[in-house]
């Protein structure tokens, strides 16, 4: 399957679907990524806290895929917030990986009690510049912080990836990320793969289009207009996941699975967690 591109704010190329590897232990990262690699996926989405920085680098390199044809994101751990140490983050990050450049930066948490989420945007702006990555962005940025950053430095963030799924559909963010003409990005795409996948509004929809549960879940959020990032360490399942691209869900159907919001995190809420 082809997995078509969004166009971010500068320009920039980035897959709708790409693969998560959160809570993969890294001798295992190596194995799956390969995995979701030969599946077609090209977009791989990691983070220094997850620790398998270099089981991604170990399965790129292996794939002989061409670099331009990647697309790699990393996140700054919220102990390397502030403008020096973001710069020795981004460095080790990017040795992890075996790389000389990323595609994507983003801030994984704006930790507002730190206070230092704009010190680490100015870095982050200064690695755009040096060219030393294509796009950066922010994760789990609320409107606030949103709109703290971009009246302070004047960089509109390319991405803002945030939890978000049929349980929490996070209009207010979408609305602002929108408004700003930053890209929303969902993680936990599926709500973990639990209850979620059981409610009988998805099999309902699942049913009618012959598809499982998990396909018009990802379905749903590609026609909201997400970028995607699911996680699977399940062969069968990392294939399921990128076959979402030969059916459309109606106007019904996609309302079906928005009713089933009722605000239920499965992760921090970004205002409180430092
Ligand atoms: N920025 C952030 O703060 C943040 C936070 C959390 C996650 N993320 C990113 O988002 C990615 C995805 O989120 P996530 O890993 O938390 O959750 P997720 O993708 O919503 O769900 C993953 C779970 O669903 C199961 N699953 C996957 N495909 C399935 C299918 N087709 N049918 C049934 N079950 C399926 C997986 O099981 P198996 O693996 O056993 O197959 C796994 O237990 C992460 O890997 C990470 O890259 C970012």
């Amino acid at each position: 399957m082809t997995v078509p591109n969004v166009t971010l704010n500068n320009g920039v190329e980035m897959p709708q679907l790409g693969y998560g590897v959160f809570q993969v232990p890294n001798d295992e990262t190596e194995a799956a990524v390969t995995a979701a690699l030969e599946a077609g996926y090209r977009s791989i989405d990691t983070a220094k806290l997850y620790g398998n920085e270099e089981g991604v680098g170990a399965a790129l390199a292996r794939s002989g895929i061409a670099r331009d044809e990647l697309f790699v994101t990393t996140k700054l751990w919220n102990d390397d917030q502030g403008y020096d140490s973001a710069l020795r983050a981004f460095d080790a990050s990017l040795s992890r990986l075996g790389l000389e450049y990323l595609d994507l930066y983003l801030i994984h948490w704006p930790t507002p009690e730190r206070g230092r989420y704009v010190d680490t945007w100015r870095a982050f702006e200064k690695l755009l510049a040096d060219g030393r990555v294509r796009a950066v962005g922010v994760s789990n940025f609320q409107p606030d912080h949103l709109r703290r950053v971009i009246d302070e430095t004047g960089t509109v963030p390319a991405v803002n990836q945030v939890e978000l799924h049929p349980y929490l559909t996070q209009e207010a963010v979408r609305a602002a990320d929108a408004g700003h003409g930053i890209a929303t990005e969902a993680w936990s795409p599926l709500a973990k793969g639990g209850d979620l996948l059981a409610e009988e509004a998805v099999t309902a929809v699942a049913s009618r289009h012959g598809r499982t549960p998990a396909q018009v879940v990802l379905r749903w959020h590609l026609q909201l207009g997400n970028v995607v990032i699911p996680k699977s360490v399940t062969p069968s399942r990392i294939r399921e996941n990128i076959e979402i691209f030969d059916f459309e869900l109606s106007d019904e159907d996609v309302a079906a699975l928005s009713e089933l919001d009722r605000g239920l995190r499965t992760g921090p809420d970004p205002d409180a967690f430092n």
